[in-house]
């Protein structure tokens, strides 16, 4: 790697945790931070040595917390800053870090420096967020909050309305209220932001997910201006926190990874043809798929070219804004995507419950600002009690209801199974620990790209061919000399030079 980066990424695999629906420790019907603490050796147990938790921080939750309200302390519902600092604890006790999500672009309308930007009266706060001049005019191509106080002007939201957003300035000014990024609030708010970064790490956290990390200039073609913003965190970060991790929600991990970032997501929006992999009508990772997966490998590989020695990408099982996984793929499907995500290079994130194939729940009311993607926020299934296990409270006090389907997959009865998903995965993960070809670094060789998907990863003196068959049809090849590791699925024979799969199968194969 070119650049300083935290070698802890080099074999780290992440589980994404949505705090309210992992684990109930107090009976309020509500996921808190001892609930995380203690299912850490379960997230161990299945391998992962890397948390990101989802927003944790004071909100009036109008979109889940990702309103912040006070950046400083952890939302009671969940516990408080010293829970928070437990977890850390307990976490590197056990050789675990952990993420927390930052949200620098918004603020909650209910955060105090909105409710003093607010004010007609010249404060500290006036230049906090993004305002017009005059109450008739709204900000360009933004949602706008007007006629809240007597403070003349419309303030920019940057997602919903109870979500006005902070002033970083903008690349390019074409209005007198346009205040270019150096300007003295804009300079602020990013140091108010900075504060917020050092006050978590000091506690022991390990680094960020940052929230809509592209999004904080404005009127900034190219986003190079929200680059250098942030290549000037990480700058700051790799001097006082060299182990410090920033990951973005960008999906464009050539610009992300050019303005610092570690990691960056392919995600279901941008240009990166994520979905026709694991959520389209015919996925490519189902029976019924067939399609070619060209421009998928073509973004990707272009992707990995211009991030080379720079930083990694990341290709999630899914997360708390998606679909889940088994919405469009089946439980042997979801193996063969798992097959293909924890041996891809880059840093692998789980979504909670995807590794027992938890449903995307249907027609859900939607809670805390969620809408279509309160499907994919429903309570952890760990076993057979009341409530799956989540909680101790009456059902009908949950965050979100549990599946209600009698056949909803549990960790208790997946990991007593041989052959489940959870087994699956657990075992995909000891094989990419196990084998430096496989880890974040190693490199990749697409060999085919149609069905099945053929391709090498070498690294550490090893070379591993990886062979997917989500199609129907057997498939028989020569050139795979060597040794077979691990198969899901169907039969899987090497003969000779030669492997016979069956369609639904994945190969990994250790070459001479
Ligand atoms: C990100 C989050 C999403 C949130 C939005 C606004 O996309 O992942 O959950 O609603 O930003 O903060
Ligand atoms: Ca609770």
């Amino acid at each position: 790697m070119g650049r300083r980066y935290p070698r802890w990424l080099d074999t780290a695999v992440f589980y994404e945790i949505y705090p309210q629906s992992f684990h109930d420790t107090n009976g309020d019907g509500i996921g808190d931070i001892p609930g995380i603490t203690q299912k850490l050796d379960y997230i161990r147990e299945l391998g992962c040595n890397a948390l990101w938790l989802n927003p944790c921080f004071a909100s009036p939750f109008g979109d889940a917390g990702y309103d912040v309200s006070d950046y400083y302390s952890v939302a009671p519902r969940y516990g408080t800053n010293e829970d928070l600092k437990t977890l850390f604890r307990e976490a590197h006790g056990r050789g675990m870090r952990v993420l927390l999500d930052l949200v620098p672009g918004h603020t909650s309308w209910e955060h105090p420096w909105f409710r003093e930007s607010l004010k007609p009266e010249a404060n500290p706060y006036t230049d906090r967020y993004v305002w017009t001049d005059s109450v008739w005019e709204e900000p360009q191509g933004m949602g706008s909050l007007r006629g809240l106080s007597d403070r003349d002007g419309s303030c920019a939201v940057n997602f919903f309305s109870s979500q006005p957003a902070l002033n970083y300035g903008f690349a390019r000014c074409e209005k007198s209220w346009q205040q270019p990024v150096d300007a003295p609030g804009p300079r602020a708010t990013l140091r108010a932001m900075k504060d917020v970064m050092r006050f978590w790490l000091d506690m022991g956290c390990d680094g960020f997910r940052v929230d809509m990390a592209f999004s904080l200039v404005k009127n900034d073609e190219g986003h190079r201006a929200v680059m250098a913003l942030w290549r000037e965190v990480r700058a700051e970060l790799d001097e006082y926190y060299p182990q410090a991790v920033l990951v973005s929600e960008w999906g464009n991990p050539r610009e992300a990874i050019a303005g610092g970032f570690h990691i960056d997501f392919l995600l279901h929006f941008g240009a990166s043809h994520y979905n026709d992999l694991f959520r389209c009508q015919a996925p490519w990772f189902s029976a019924r798929g067939g399609g070619s997966l060209d421009a998928f490998i073509r973004y990707y590989r272009d992707s990995l070219e211009a991030t080379k020695d720079q930083g990694f990408i990341c290709i999630p099982s899914g997360n708390h804004d998606m679909e889940r996984l088994a919405r469009t793929l089946s439980p042997e499907e979801m193996k063969l995507a798992f097959a293909f995500l924890l041996s891809m290079p880059g840093v692998p994130f789980l979504y909670y419950g995807d590794e027992i194939g938890m449903r995307y729940l249907e027609g859900l009311v939607s809670v805390e600002g969620g809408y279509h993607r309160t499907g994919s926020r429903s309570p952890m299934q760990w076993d057979g009690t009341p409530n799956a296990g989540f909680s101790a409270a009456n059902p009908d006090k949950l965050y979100i209801p549990i599946d209600p389907d009698p056949m909803r997959p549990t960790v208790a009865a997946q990991q007593g199974e041989a052959t489940s998903l959870w087994r699956t995965v657990q075992a995909l993960i000891r094989l990419r620990k196990a084998n430096g070809a496989l880890q974040s670094r190693g490199e990749i060789e697409f060999l085919q790209t149609d069905c099945p998907l053929v391709y090498r990863r070498s690294g550490a003196g090893q070379r591993i061919l990886v062979l997917i068959n989500p199609g129907q049809e057997p498939y028989s090849a020569a050139g795979f000399r060597g040794k077979l590791l691990y198969a899901i699925g169907g039969k899987v024979d090497m003969e000779g030079d030669r492997c016979h799969v069956d369609g639904g199968t994945a190969a990994f194969v250790l070459e001479d």
